[in-house]
């Protein structure tokens, strides 16, 4: 079968899911194509969705503006994405839509194939920085996947406890402002940075500072332009254990692509090319 794929968004022009998913269908010796359907504000999305399924179009990614705006436009919805209220994920089943989200999946699983006894060794102390759409699904998936203690940090709190009504009957989080969680850092086996704070051009910026972190903490940033935030660098100065967040990238497609085909794809040496294409940027 040739595998119609694409991603819809805008803007679109930049984004790596082409390169990504091409090397996927080379690796798992399949044939077909990904292509980039940018639909400008201007134009009209429901046409362009009645365009897809005269198409056929096997499956394919949604980005920014319309994780949300695609919902109606679905069959069916798995439960993740409906606790997200956001979708990035569609594959056809037979002519029928089903939605998924494999941001905050392709999180962890980026996260646990760097360090693999993160989530197996006794339960770990968690810390989410940020409260936006990313924060939504990497706490949904670290709670399913049966973390107990994940706490939440963010400027404005009334979204962290938003995110929070997600919670299991075994889950405890507690809700913390920037500050507060400054001070308690040290209580934290792993810290997930996801605001936009540190972003290019603003690379100096960091949420909040680190000096109270705890020696071999797991550090893990979001941001990946640049590649290493400050926020990373001072991490691994006080002794913390790094993540680069464009590794999600890869694993969020990974997941995508396994919806689609049934294949799971070796990563191989993709994070070197990735690392060496954002560079260039
Ligand atoms: P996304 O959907 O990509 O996660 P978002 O919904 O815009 O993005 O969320 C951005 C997050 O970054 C929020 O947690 C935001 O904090 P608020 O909820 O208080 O707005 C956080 N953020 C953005 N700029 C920030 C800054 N300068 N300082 C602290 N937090 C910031």
């Amino acid at each position: 079968m040739d595998y119609k794929l694409g991603l819809i968004g805008y803007p679109i022009q930049h984004s790596l899911s082409p390169w990504i998913h091409e090397q996927f269908l080379q690796s798992a010796n399949l044939t077909g194509s990904y292509s980039k359907f940018e639909i400008a504000p201007d134009q009209s999305f429901a046409a362009k969705m009645e365009m897809l399924k005269e198409s056929q179009i096997d499956g394919f990614n949604i980005t920014v503006p319309y994780k949300e705006t695609i919902i109606p436009y679905l069959d069916e919805i798995d439960d993740a994405a409906k606790k997200m209220g956001a979708v990035n994920t569609v594959v056809n089943r037979n002519g029928l839509w089903i939605g998924y989200n494999t941001d905050g999946s392709g999180y962890v699983r980026a996260l646990e194939s760097k360090f693999p006894a993160l989530f197996t060794a006794g339960p770990k102390r968690i810390l989410i920085i940020g409260a936006g759409g990313a924060a939504r699904g990497i706490y949904y998936a670290l709670i399913t996947n049966g973390n107990t203690y994940v706490d939440i940090a963010n400027r404005t709190v009334a979204s962290a406890m938003d995110i929070a009504s997600l919670k299991k009957t075994d889950t405890i989080t507690q809700i913390l402002t920037l500050s507060e969680a400054e001070e308690v850092l040290a209580d934290y086996d792993l810290i997930i940075q996801t605001t936009s704070v540190g972003m290019r051009p603003l690379t100096t910026e960091k949420v909040l500072s680190l000096h109270n972190l705890k020696q071999g903490c797991i550090v893990s940033d979001i941001v990946y332009q640049p590649l290493e935030t400050a926020f990373l660098t001072e991490a691994k100065t006080l002794g913390g254990q790094i993540h680069h967040g464009h590794t999600m990238l890869l694993y969020q497609a990974q997941y995508a692509f396994e919806i689609w085909t049934n294949k799971r794809v070796s990563l191989a040496n993709m994070d070197e090319q990735l690392q060496h294409i954002l560079e260039g940027r």
